[in-house]
């Protein structure tokens, strides 16, 4: 499918430090569109959900400690392979492998406190939606009457 959604988020370092516009401006200049957002301090076991796959890695617990220290700006944007493009904008996950260019490239430089979050798969971004979105807190609407805008 290529019109398709995906879960971005910025993480609490991103909020405290400013970064809430510039990462919604680069999804926005690219074309994308913004079906959902919110600010939310996700609970442990809201963590626990989301970052499930990862339970048995040695960062798990500080990552959970890190994405519940403060608000995350959670948001859902819709487009063509916006999943894999999503992944492209967002950067490597280490930001020291990420390109200049990239959100985790120009804004980062610790694996652990990487600024933004984006699903790796379509089937991933389906789940992720569900967990931190009620449907009806997800917006249709048509941005302009042009086909060069999605
Ligand atoms: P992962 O799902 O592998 O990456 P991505 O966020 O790019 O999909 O890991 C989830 C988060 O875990 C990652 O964004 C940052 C954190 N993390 C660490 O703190 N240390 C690590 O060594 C790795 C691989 C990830």
């Amino acid at each position: 499918m290529s019109n398709e959604q995906t879960f971005i988020a910025v993480k609490p370092d991103g909020v405290q430090r400013g970064l809430i516009g510039p990462i919604i401006t680069r999804f926005e200049q690219r074309g994308y569109k913004l079906a959902a957002i919110k600010l939310i301090t996700p609970s442990k076991e809201h963590l626990e959900k989301h970052y499930a796959d990862l339970s048995d890695k040695p960062f798990f617990k500080g990552l959970i400690t890190y994405m519940g220290s403060g608000p995350v700006c959670a948001m859902v944007w819709e487009g063509r392979d916006v999943v894999k493009t999503g992944r492209v904008i967002l950067g490597a996950t280490n930001p020291l492998a990420s390109q200049p260019g990239t959100i985790r490239g120009d804004y980062a430089i610790d694996v652990g406190r990487n600024v933004c979050h984006g699903s790796d798969a379509v089937e991933s971004a389906k789940k992720e939606i569900a967990l931190w979105f009620k449907p009806e807190e997800l917006v249709s609407y048509k941005q302009a009457q042009h086909d060069w805008i999605y």
